[in-house]
Formats: structure tokens, sequence, C-alpha cells
């Protein structure tokens, strides 16, 4: 396979450049050592000792049990892998060991329950890294103060590697600046590691799809810095159809920070188009189709809202910002695009004024909370930006969330049972989550308890004719609303 950017530095004994399409084979006892070269067209085995129905099957340590981890895990032992999950977290190890799955994630629970037999859970790290050809790094890298990523859980696993006799491969999953792997390499060198593979698998899933996006990817990139660590997590992946990306570990970590920008790019653009489209009286649906059915643009991420948010997004848009800082660039695009963001989020507000005038006393219902439909995380979502601003303003807040816990609500946000108790009495309510349960939702019985039917629709989901017909005062984002469709 072609391998152009590979970086064929030596990282270890046996290692170093080697002409396209050879193997090493390491011998057993001799990490590191190359026991014999052939020619192969198809990708090398060089780890890995099982064989479940022909094919190779490796024990994989997977560190972190988070949603990157668990799923990673799930996906492995789907493929027919034997895996060890390990977290610090003693409570959410017992919960996996009893079959329970701490986040929400549709069809994780089904994949870890058909592939008990070949998961374990675990505290230990020697437990986990027993036998295993491959150490899959999964942690949370989140922002800190300064806007970097924090790397402190990425280190912590690093050191706490045993020493081992064998080749194993260590592969990071967690999203984590350019130039973090060169870091890891030296780390694992200076630890007497050397004979250890290191390679960059970034993973692309989204929450609420990560499940098929894992099994089903667009791409697989792996960045190594010897072409044999690539042959192994490529062979790791065999089952998976899609295409494989590799190069050199930089540009592996720098097509993931790249592919989110690219992605927060669209939503911010199209989201200023939206406003355009407000003072002009265009419709940003319309004009999304318009512009998506161009081949050279495509659809995905044109949908015009309230901002995005999540667990990657806003953080990986700061690490990038301070990682081209830090390097003395300033990321003038990836600036607005954040900037862009924030003031989207605020919107909202204006729209509310312009139909109620103050927000003091008003109750307003908030429809969905998580950042976007089939999460249950409210990590960066724009409902609690959205939340602490009427807060502030003076506003009763309800909300209605079909799996975010009421426990995670800003104090003095109340909790409703369903979409429609918390419309019940509302001046307003603002659509925050597209979830699908509020296209089934009786607006018309609705707009008769709220006080004033009053709808802002943060994510273009109702059709705004039928809301109109419901009784409903109508606004989406970047639709502009007929002339005489305010309240006054
Ligand atoms: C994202 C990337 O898609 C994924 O590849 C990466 O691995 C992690 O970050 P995720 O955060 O789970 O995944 O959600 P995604 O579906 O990408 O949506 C992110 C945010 O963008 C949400 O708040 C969503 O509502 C918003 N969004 C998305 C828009 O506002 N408009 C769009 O057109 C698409």
């Amino acid at each position: 396979m072609d391998n152009p950017g590979l970086d064929a530095r030596s990282s270890g004994a046996g290692h170093g450049a080697r002409p396209e399409g050879t193997v090493l084979e390491y011998g057993p006892g001799e990490p590191g050592a190359v026991s014999g070269v052939r020619r192969r067209r198809s990708p090398a085995l060089p780890v890995g000792s099982r064989c479940r129905r022909g094919a190779r099957v490796s024990r994989i340590a997977v560190f972190g049990a988070g949603h990157v981890g668990l799923v990673t895990g799930a996906c492995f032992a789907d493929l027919g892998h034997e895996v060890a999950v390990r977290d610090v977290l003693p409570d959410r190890i017992e919960a996996l060991r009893a079959g329970e799955v701490p986040i929400f994630e549709p069809g994780l629970d089904e994949l870890l329950a058909k592939n008990r037999e070949r998961l374990t859970f675990t505290t230990d790290v020697r437990e986990a890294i027993d036998g295993a050809d491959f150490v899959y790094i999964a942690v949370g890298t989140p922002p800190t103060y300064s806007g970097d990523a924090d790397l402190s859980a990425v280190w912590t696993v690093i050191d706490e590697l045993p020493l081992l006799d064998r080749r194993v491969v260590v592969a990071l999953k967690s999203t984590v600046p350019v130039g973090t792997g060169e870091k890891v390499r030296r780390r694992l060198d200076a630890r007497g590691l050397r004979h250890v593979g290191y390679a960059s698998n970034p993973e692309f899933t989204a929450e609420g799809t990560a499940v098929r996006d894992f099994l089903h990817p667009d791409r697989i990139v792996i960045g190594t810095f010897d072409a044999a660590d690539a042959d192994a997590v490529e062979e790791l992946h065999r089952g998976i159809e899609g295409p494989v990306v590799r190069c050199d570990v930089a540009s592996a970590e720098m097509i993931k920070l790249a592919a989110n920008a690219a992605l927060m790019t669209r939503i911010s653009f199209i989201n200023e188009i939206a406003n355009v489209c407000e003072a002009t009286g265009a419709d940003v649906v319309k004009v999304a189709e318009g512009v998506g059915l161009d081949r050279r643009l495509g659809p995905h991420f044109l949908r015009a809202g309230i901002g995005y948010g999540g667990s990657c997004f806003p953080k990986d848009a700061s690490a990038l910002k301070q990682l081209a800082a830090n390097s003395g660039y300033h990321f003038q695009l990836l600036n607005a695009v954040i900037e862009v963001n924030e003031l989207q989020k605020r919107r909202v507000l204006g729209k509310l004024q312009r139909h109620l005038g103050t927000l003091r006393g008003k109750r307003v219902a908030l429809l969905g909370l998580a950042f976007k439909p089939n999460t249950d995380d409210m990590r960066e979502a724009p409902s609690v930006v959205l939340a602490g601003r009427l807060l502030a303003e003076g506003a009763e807040v309800t909300a209605w969330d079909p799996v975010v816990d009421g426990r995670r609500l800003l104090h003095g946000v109340e909790l409703a049972a369903s979409a429609r108790e918390a419309l019940r009495g509302a001046d307003a309510a603002v659509l925050v989550t597209e979830w699908p349960e509020l296209a089934e939702l009786d607006w018309a019985a609705a707009a008769k308890e709220m006080r004033t039917a009053l709808l802002i629709d943060g994510r273009n989901m109702l059709d705004p004719d039928a809301l109109r017909a419901a009784g409903f005062v109508y606004e989406g984002i970047g639709r502009a609303a007929p002339r005489n469709g305010g309240l006054d």
C-alpha cells in the first residue's frame, strides 16, 4: 500500500526504512528482533498470536472506558479480538462487569452483550496488558485553562506501562495536538521501551452513531514511525470496509484536527449565511439544499441552527487554535469560526426579546438539552449557554429532554417530565435539540396550553406552515418570518 509520508526514522532495534511491501517478523522472546524479511502484497501480520475462524485474533488493552474507549473495545471485540478495557474508576468497571453500560450510545449495549466472552473490564494495568499485542489509549484530553489539550491522562498511561518484553503497538485514539506522538515515542524510548511500536489511529466517531461510524468508517487513518506498525494496525481492522490512509504520525494527528475544524467551519459558515438570510428574506434551508447539491460541496454539515456543541468540536477547535498560536501562527479563520458559534448560541435571546420585550418573569421552555439527539451529553451544549443567559435576564426556565439527567441542570432550571408539561403556561418555547419525539408532538394542543404560543425552532426541525396553522408564532434560524407573523 502506498505510504507516501511515512517517516522511516528508526525508533528501536530492527526498525528503519525498508522496501514497500516487505514484512518484518519478530521472533518470540526477541523483542524487536527481525527473524525474517519477505515480500508480500497484502498487509503484514507482525503481531497477534491467535487465530479465530481463519482471521488473525489479537489481544487489545484499551485504556479508558469512556465513549471512545468503550466503542473501540466493543467494536474490536465484535471483529473477533480479545479486549481488556481498563479504567481508573472502580464504579465504572464494576458497572461494566455487571453488564451495565454507563454511557448512552445507541447499539453499544447490544454490542457489549453480544461480545461478552471476548471482553474483560479491569482497573488493573497489568491485568489489562497481560498478553496484549496492542495498547489503545482512549483517555480524555480536556482543555486546560489556556485552551491547550490536557494530556496528563495520556502521560499517565505511558508511564504506567510495565516493561514489556514483547513487541506491542501503542495506538493513540484520543485527539491530541500535532507533535504528541513524537513526544510519546521519546518517552517510550526513555523508559526502555524502544521495541514497543507506536501508531496514531484517531477516531472519527460521532456520538449517537459511534458504533456505525467505527464499523463503517469513511476512512481509517494510521500514522506510524514504522511501516510494520501500520501493517499491524491495519490488520487489526480486517473485516472493516473503508479506505485506509497511511501516513506519518504528525499528519495523522493533523487529519483529525483538520477534519473537525472543516466541519465546524461549514457549520459557522451556514449559520452566518442563515443570519444574512434573516436580514434579506431568503430561507437558509432552501439555500443549503441548493448549495449542497453542488458535488464539489456536498450536503453535509450545512444545517443552520443555534451552534455546535459537544465533547469534541469546541475543545478540538480550542486545541488547534492554541497549537497554531503556540507555533507562532494566528489561525484567523478558526478564530472566526469559534466566535461565530459563540454568538450564534446567544442570538435566540434577541429573537425572544423582539417578540416578548423584557424576559424578566417570562416563562421559557427549552425543548431538548443534549448537544444533539441520541446522546445524553450536555458538554458545551447550546442549552447550557441559553439557560444561563435566560436566567440572567430574569426569565423562568423549564426544560425537557428525554435522556438528560436532571441533576446536571443549571441551578434554577426546572425539569419537566414531558415536552407538553414544559410548554404548559410558557410564554415561549425554544427547540434546542432535534429529538424525533418533537416531530410527533401535538403542537396544536400544546399551543392552546401555552400563555403565548411562540416557538423559536433552533434547529429548523419543524414545518413553519404547519406550526403557524397550529396557532404558533414560529421563527426558525435563517428563515425569514412572514411580515405579519409577529405577536404585535
Ligand atoms: C464530532 C465529529 O462529527 C466526529 O467525527 C468526531 O470524532 C467528534 O466530533 P459529535 O461531537 O459527536 O462528533 O457530533 P456531530 O454530529 O458531529 O455534531 C456536532 C455538533 O454540530 C452538534 O452540536 C450538532 O448539532 C452541530 N451540527 C452538526 C450543526 O449545527 N449543523 C450541522 O449541519 C451538523
